[in-house]
């Protein structure tokens, strides 16, 4: 991928010269490997921060910092407990509704996450989350609500102190801050150069001028960056006579749906620009990781000198997971996401490990059925994951689990959408009790996905590795299909692989705005009643691994992780 040029852009954006740096800076992109759309940033002092687009999973809205712009730390969640928008998960349906689109601002010593919530059955959710401390979930605000018409909000303040809010179309609304009241009716300010759904707007201010940047031509392999400009902010804009500032519709390049981007300043004056990108190449058939976020150019200005000082007591996005979850106070990594709201009791840290409560619905469950609010999923899955950042990876966990009724389970999955997931379990198989055969504590590969699933395999977990903890695996070994392992945890050399499955499986599809994520998770299949299971079933996890091999940075290139 690459900004088309970034002169060009730079005189889109008029930059003033500023003094020569002694040598420009070559890196690799995604800055932010693994799913991270819709990437919003600014700066405040030495510090960048970033949110990104998170649908229905929760936590939401990660905010990312780095003083280096490519060492991104996890330092909270805009969206980071049910009582800031009581109800709403557990209302939503649609795999790819929910919050997405944020734009973040500073100003007067705040923050503002503007973002919209969809798939309410009274439409759009408006909300702006605010808070005087990123690094901190609980300082984050609940939001001011508001009732938008249109997606992808964006916030900006003009010098006469008037607050926009600009969305798709693209148009332009007054916000009041304190009540969410918006202006009517709104004002058109641009349809874009003639691509498909003008979205995704940034308004900055530079040299006497409203800059209005947009994505426009879909968010496939169309997808681009444009802008125009005006001196008053309702208009008239006019376009930039080198548009596309950036894309690689018509290519062949590996970084495919090139848009959606957001600019900022680093404390040297150079403008940065970040965006998503698919690492899918033109054919677009084989990209779990989904839309990540890139940062253009390549090679370009001199980047801030490397850091990992960043405050906060998040992970940083690449690095491995090495979690135990023994004792007591062992609580769930900042970085792990679940499906929706989890139920209250689902996930505990115990002596034992991480607590996983299975949930009656799977982790397909009946996710297109908005009246079983249990079996749909609804109600939260009891699944616990976090992103694949890493093209090539390694992950694993111990699980102790004995179940005492066909139909508990409990594994590992690649998991895209509830109708995109590759799944290793242990289990004690309906199939064998169907079959009138005495059940037999099995492992079982099952997947479900936007091509044809490989048939279901069973195998029964040999008699030596009972009563004690095994270790499930999935790796990605190349950059076309996971591999399923299980080994017992105290003996690794004794592994055997039980299957393997298309990472086709866990792209795009029902999925195609977010990104794969690899965890564990407990169910019952549907038995029981209510949202309660047959007894026993409970699971176990400890030694939970994760570390990155390889990102691919084109078709043919990988580079190690880092
Ligand atoms: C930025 O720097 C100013 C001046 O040192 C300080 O008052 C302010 O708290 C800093 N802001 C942030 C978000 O770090
Ligand atoms: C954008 O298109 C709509 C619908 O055709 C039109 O009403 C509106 O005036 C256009 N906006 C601008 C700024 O040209
Ligand atoms: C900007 O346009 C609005 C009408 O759209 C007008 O009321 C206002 O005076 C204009 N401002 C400037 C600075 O030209
Ligand atoms: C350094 O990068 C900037 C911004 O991309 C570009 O304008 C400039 O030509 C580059 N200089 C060199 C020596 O490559
Ligand atoms: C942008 O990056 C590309 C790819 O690395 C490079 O060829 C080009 O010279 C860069 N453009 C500028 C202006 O730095
Ligand atoms: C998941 O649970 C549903 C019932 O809730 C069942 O119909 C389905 O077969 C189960 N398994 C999968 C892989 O969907």
């Amino acid at each position: 991928m690459r900004w088309l040029s970034a002169s060009l852009l730079a005189t889109a954006l008029a930059i003033a010269a500023k003094p020569c740096q002694a040598q420009n800076s070559t890196y690799h992109n995604p800055v932010l490997p693994g799913w991270h759309s819709d990437p919003s940033c600014t700066r405040v002092n030495g510090t960048f921060f970033c949110a990104t687009s998170t649908f229905i999973a929760f936590p939401g809205i990660p905010i990312y910092a780095s003083t280096d712009l490519l060492h991104w730390k996890l330092i909270s969640h805009a969206w980071n407990r049910e009582s800031q928008l009581p109800g709403i998960s557990w209302n939503t349906w649609g795999q790819q509704d929910g919050m997405y689109a944020p734009t973040l601002r500073h100003r007067d010593g705040e923050f503002y996450l503007i973002c919209e919530y969809l798939g309410q059955s009274d439409g759009t959710v408006g909300v702006v989350f605010k808070t005087a401390d990123p690094f901190d979930d609980a300082a984050w605000s609940d939001p001011v609500v508001f009732r938008p018409e249109k997606i992808d909000p964006d916030l900006f303040w003009d010098d006469d102190g008037k607050v926009y809010v600009a969305t798709q179309g693209i148009i332009l609304q007054e916000l009041d801050l304190e009540t969410g009241e918006l202006s009517q009716p709104p004002i058109s300010l641009w349809n874009g150069t003639g691509g498909v759904w003008p979205e995704g707007p940034h308004i900055y201010q530079k040299d006497g001028w409203h800059w209005l940047l947009i994505a426009e031509g879909g968010t496939a392999t169309d997808h681009s960056i444009t802008i125009a400009r005006a001196r008053n902010i309702t208009g008239p804009y006019e376009a930039y006579e080198n548009n596309p500032i950036l894309t690689n519709r018509g290519t062949d390049e590996y970084f495919q749906t090139v848009g959606h981007g957001d600019l900022f300043q680093d404390t040297e004056g150079n403008w940065w620009g970040m965006c998503l990108a698919t690492r899918s190449g033109p054919e677009f058939e084989i990209f779990p990781m989904g839309r990540e976020a890139s940062l253009g150019n390549m090679s370009g200005w001199a980047l801030p000198e490397a850091s990992r000082d960043v405050p906060g007591d998040g992970p940083f996005n690449s690095d491995p997971d090495e979690y135990d979850f023994t004792g007591e106070d062992a609580a769930i990594p900042k970085h792990f996401v679940y499906w929706r709201v989890p139920r209250e009791e689902t996930f505990s840290s115990t002596a034992d490990g991480l607590q996983i409560i299975p949930s009656r619905n799977n982790l397909t469950g009946i996710p297109e059925s908005n009246t079983d609010g249990v079996l749909s999923g609804r109600q939260g899955l009891a699944f616990v994951g976090r992103r694949q950042t890493d093209t090539l990876f390694t992950f694993s966990v111990d699980v102790s689990f004995a179940p005492t009724t066909p139909g508990q389970e409990a594994g590992i999955t690649v998991f895209l959408t509830q109708l995109n997931h590759i799944d290793l379990g242990i289990v004690f198989p309906e199939e064998q009790e169907e079959s009138g055969a005495s059940t037999k504590l099995s492992f079982r590969t099952r997947s479900i996905g936007t091509v044809a699933a490989p048939e279901p395999k069973l195998i029964e977990v040999p008699n030596a590795w009972l009563d004690a903890p095994i270790r499930l695996e999935i790796q990605a070994a190349d950059t076309t299909e996971y591999t399923l392992l299980a080994m017992p945890a105290s003996d690794p050399d004794a592994r055997m692989v039980i299957g393997t499955a298309s990472a086709a499986l866990v792209s795009g599809g029902a999925g195609n705005f977010v990104g794969s994520l690899v965890g564990a998770y407990a169910t019952c299949n549907g038995l029981g009643t209510g949202t309660e299971c047959p007894e026993g079933g409970v699971a176990h996890f400890t030694r939970w691994r994760y570390h990155g091999d390889a990102q691919y940075i084109s078709a043919t290139e990988s580079v190690p992780s880092r």
